[in-house]
């Protein structure tokens, strides 16, 4: 509250000389709570951000903080829509929500014309949209699964960045043992049971070309011999160019070894590339990005897990105007621009990439942008409110193989069963 009186104090000083009608919108000033993500430069950009159309309009704004993994993010969010909660006004949503929460969210279109819908790009939008026709959030920004490498490593070694994961393989066990540095690890990535590893082994399963798990006509088609191959790959991993330990990571677990410089290879989403190069890592000006490599089999090719963070109104908040406001000022290109150049998260706006100035600041995020287009997404829209039971037993059968504890055969033939019994009759 302390900053509203601020607000109001500041408008009554600066409005001294004028008529008392001007001072009345300060009158109305709301308290916005919003979700920013689990903490870091993101989080501090997006809170920065949401502060400054505070000052513009007499509005607060406070975060409300939320867990770290997008899987217990969404648990805190369905429970606290359950309770028809009010507590958060501007929430963002993770891509693969939409189909899970929209009945909690208000219709976007009632509040946002449709020359500014169509700035962004037209799949989030349709992905955005519930089964209703509601459109339920705003695209924040895009998302997609990389590979980063140590640059310096591989040059020292003789090595051209690997084109299929058995490149990748070969060269980190070869950088390995001639480094003999034991606090080097070779590749690491999402392994913990959640959602960041159905990101990772989708992309696995799709550049084997084993498909998307289920596919977009609904069809279950994850029990194939290409995913099989897939999972075997990433198993022989762990244990060899990856520790144990990756059973337990998540993305920022991932990024602090690689930031570190304690791995060669990183499997992450764009956001570590601002981290990893700014002053005081240790890797800045030695990380190299590529797509992530390709299988061996028939089909194969580069993927990456389509992601990505969306603003939402809560159904249940008081405040659906203001909250309207703010999200069309933090999703407007000039922030995006700000934000990829800044933090490069990758903008849901088309004409941002064709600004001279993310051109000149940011050419990774500009030449990557083929790899993002090119990007795989998880079955979502198909499965709609049934998905975090599809992706929970998904990740669970990546995670059995993974740890050793079924063969990739067993794991993804029981996987299917179990994705037939949850589809039932119909998605
Ligand atoms: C990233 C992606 C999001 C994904 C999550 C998994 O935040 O943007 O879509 O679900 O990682 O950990």
């Amino acid at each position: 509250m302390k900053r509203v009186w601020k607000h109001l104090i500041g408008s009554l000083i600066l409005g001294g000389g004028l008529a008392l009608s001007s001072i009345v919108p300060s009158a109305q000033a709301v308290e916005i709570n919003i979700t920013c993500g689990s903490g870091g430069p993101v989080t501090d950009f997006c809170l920065k951000t949401a502060n400054e159309w505070a000052d513009k309009t007499g509005h607060t704004v406070v975060q409300f903080t939320t867990p770290n993994s997008s899987s217990a993010q969404l648990g805190l969010f369905q429970q606290m829509f359950a309770a028809k909660s009010g507590d958060v006004d501007v929430v963002s949503i993770d891509v693969v929500w939409p189909g899970l929460l929209y009945k909690h969210f208000v219709d976007l279109r009632e509040h946002f014309p449709e020359d500014f819908i169509k700035q962004f790009f037209p799949s989030i939008i349709q992905n955005n949209t519930a089964p209703d026709g509601r459109l339920v959030a705003i695209p924040r920004f895009t998302d997609a699964g990389l590979l980063y490498y140590r640059k310096d490593l591989l040059e020292k070694h003789g090595h051209q960045p690997p084109e299929t994961w058995d490149d990748l393989k070969r060269i980190a066990e070869d950088i390995l043992a001639k480094e003999g540095n034991t606090d080097l690890m070779g590749f690491v990535w999402q392994g913990k049971p959640y959602e960041g590893l159905t990101c990772d082994a989708l992309e696995w399963i799709d550049s084997f070309g084993g498909g998307s798990i289920v596919e977009p006509d609904g069809t279950i088609s994850v029990n194939n011999p290409n995913a099989v191959k897939a999972l075997e790959t990433a198993a022989s991993w762990v244990g060899t160019i990856t520790p144990e330990s990756i059973l337990n990571y998540q993305e920022e677990d991932a990024r602090g070894a690689f930031q570190s410089g304690n791995a060669i290879f990183m499997r992450n989403w764009p956001y570590a590339w601002a981290l990893g190069n700014q002053e005081g890592s240790l890797v800045k000006g030695k990380v190299g990005t590529q797509p992530l490599p390709k299988g061996t089999t028939e089909g194969s090719k580069n993927s990456g897990t389509l992601g990505g963070w969306n603003f939402a109104i809560n159904k249940y908040s008081k405040h659906h105007k203001e909250s309207a406001d703010l999200i069309r000022y933090m999703t407007s290109a000039e922030v995006q621009l700000r934000q990829a150049i800044e933090v490069s998260l990758l903008p849901t706006i088309d004409a941002v990439y064709s600004e001279p100035e993310m051109i000149e600041k940011q050419p990774f995020l500009v030449s990557l942008q083929e790899t993002f287009r090119n990007s795989v997404a998880r079955p979502a829209s198909i499965t709609g409110k049934k998905y975090n039971r599809v992706s929970n037993k998904f990740w669970n059968a990546a995670y059995a193989v993974i740890s050793g504890k079924e063969t990739a055969q067993d794991a993804l033939a029981d996987l299917e069963k179990e994705l037939t019994r949850i589809k039932g009759r119909k998605w």
